[in-house]
C-alpha cells in the first residue's frame, strides 16, 4: 500500500513548504520530518496565534494528526522544549524518534569555530557537527535519555572527544520536558501504513542543499531529497506515492556558495522587498534571482516528483521583463546539465514579457497572459506537470490546475 506522500523544495530552500504542508495536513492522519533541525523554520498564524515552527511538524495545528520527528533529524533539547511550550499539551500527538540524533551544546560552539575557518555562512545551530559524530558513531540518541546507565557510558566515551563539562546540566535542565514524547515511530509509521492511514513527510531546507547532489561544501548536512524520507522515517520506497516539489517563481539562496542566476542589482532588491526574503530562522536578507530551470530540473529527477507547486508567482507582478536561467556557460562550453560544481559558471536566460495583477486570479485561464506563458514554460523546461500556483500568502489561496 501506497500511504505516503513527500513534499520536497527543489530549490536551495525557503521555496513555501511550509504554507503548502500546513493548507496539505488536514487531509493526513500523520505528518513527519525527517531530516535537518531547528535550521529550518516556518511561521504559521492560526486561530489568532503566531507559532514559529522549526522542528515541530505543521500538522500540529490540526488536532486529528500524529506529529512525528524521524530518525533522521538532529534534535537540540532545549529548541525543543521552547517550541512545545506554547501549545498546552502534545502528549498522544508529537512523537520524537528514538533514533533521532541530539545537537548538544558543543555542537554549537565547535560550529563557530568551524565557520570561522570556512564561511559556509550556516545557520550555528549545530546541524553539522550533530550530524558528523552521528556519522563518526559517537553521537547521543534520543532513546539513550531512556537508558541512564548506558548514557552515561557514552558521556564518558565523548568527554575525550568534546568539552562535555556543560552536558549533565544541560540534560538534567532539557530531558525530563522531551522523554514523554520519545517512541519508536518508525513501528508507528508501520502500523499506520498497515491501517491504511495517510502520512506526510515534510522536508526542510532544499535539493540544491542535499549533501550529496547539493553544491558542496555549501550544503546542509543530510539528506533533503526524497530519498531522506525513506531513510528519515523507516518508511520503505514502496511505501511512498506522490512525491510532490516545491519551487518559488523565481529563486533565493540564503547563506555563501553559487547562485548563478542571483540578481545583485535592482531586480534583486525588488525581490527581496516585495516578497519578503528574510529567514524565518536567522533573519538574514536572502539572495534573490530569477528561476533557474536547470537546478529545478536537476532536483525534480533527483527526487522523481510527480507534481511540482509553483509559489509566490505574485511577487513578479510589476516587473517588465523576466529572465529564465536555461543554461549555463562553463569554461567556453554551453551547457543544460548540472554540473558537479557551479563554481564560474553564467547562466543564460531565456526573456519573457511580464504582467501585473496574478493575486487576484482564482483559476489558471483568469492568470494574465503572460503569467500563463511564463508557468507553461517552466513546466517545459522542467519537465514535470506543475499542479498548483500560489500566488498570496494565505492558506486558502492557490490556484489548482
Ligand atoms: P546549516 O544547515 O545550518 O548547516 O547551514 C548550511 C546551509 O544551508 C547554509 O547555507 C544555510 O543558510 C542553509 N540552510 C539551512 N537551513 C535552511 C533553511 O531552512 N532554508 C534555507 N537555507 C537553509
Amino acid at each position: 500500500m501506497k500511504m505516503a506522500d513527500v513534499v520536497v523544495g527543489v530549490q536551495w530552500g525557503d521555496e513555501g513548504k511550509g504554507k503548502l504542508v500546513d493548507r496539505l495536513a488536514q487531509d493526513y492522519d500523520f505528518v513527519v520530518r525527517f531530516q535537518g533541525g531547528h535550521n529550518a523554520g516556518h511561521t504559521i498564524v492560526a486561530k489568532g496565534h503566531t507559532y514559529a515552527l522549526h522542528l515541530i511538524p505543521s500538522g500540529v495545528l490540526y488536532p486529528q494528526c500524529k506529529n512525528v520527528i524521524g530518525s533522521g533529524v538532529v534534535i537540540a533539547l532545549d529548541a525543543l522544549a521552547q517550541e512545545i511550550a506554547p501549545f498546552d499539551n502534545l502528549q498522544g500527538r508529537l512523537f520524537v524518534s528514538e533514533r533521532a540524533h541530539l545537537i548538544l551544546p558543543y555542537h554549537q560552539m565547535l560550529e563557530s569555530r568551524q565557520e570561522a575557518q570556512s564561511a559556509i555562512g550556516t545557520t550555528r545551530k549545530g546541524i553539522g557537527p550533530a550530524y558528523q559524530d552521528k556519522i563518526g558513531r559517537v553521537g547521543l540518541r534520543m532513546g539513550d535519555l531512556l537508558q541512564p546507565k548506558i548514557l552515561q557510558e557514552k558521556i564518558a566515551t565523548l568527554a575525550h572527544l568534546h568539552d562535555t563539562s556543560m552536558l549533565e546540566n544541560y540534560l538534567h535542565t532539557y530531558a525530563p520536558t522531551i522523554i514523554p514524547y520519545i517512541a519508536d515511530t518508525t513501528r508507528m509509521l508501520w502500523e499506520g501504513v498497515q491501517e491504511g492511514k495517510r502520512i506526510l513527510l515534510e522536508g526542510a531546507q532544499g535539493s540544491m542543499l542535499d549533501i550529496d547532489f547539493g553544491t558542496y561544501p555549501f550544503v546542509t548536512s543530510s539528506t533533503t531529497i526524497s530519498a531522506g524520507a525513506c531513510s528519515g522515517s523507516g518508511l520503505s520506497v514502496k511505501d511512498i506515492d506522490k512525491i510532490i516539489g516545491v519551487a518559488k517563481a523565481y529563486c533565493t539562496r540564503v547563506g555563501n556558495g553559487p547562485f548563478p542566476s542571483e540578481e545583485k542589482g535592482a531586480v534583486g532588491e525588488w525581490l527581496r522587498e516585495k516578497g519578503h526574503e528574510f529567514g524565518t530562522t536567522t533573519q538574514r536578507a536572502r539572495r534573490c534571482g530569477y528561476f533557474d530551470a536547470v537546478a529545478v530540473r536537476y532536483a525534480c529527477r533527483l527526487n522523481g516528483c510527480t507534481e511540482l507547486v509553483l509559489m509566490k508567482l505574485d511577487v513578479l507582478d510589476g516587473l517588465e521583463e523576466i529572465l529564465v536561467c536555461v543554461g549555463y556557460e562553463k569554461e567556453g562550453q554551453t551547457i543544460s546539465h548540472m554540473p558537479h560544481s557551479l563554481e564560474g559558471v553564467k547562466p543564460l536566460y531565456k526573456r519573457f514579457a511580464g504582467w501585473t495583477r496574478s493575486a487576484d486570479a482564482c483559476h489558471f485561464q483568469d492568470l494574465p497572459q503572460a503569467a500563463q506563458i511564463y508557468v507553461n514554460a517552466l513546466e517545459e523546461l522542467v519537465g514535470v506537470r506543475i499542479s498548483a500556483i500560489s500566488t498570496s500568502p494565505k492558506r486558502e489561496k492557490m490556484i489548482l490546475r
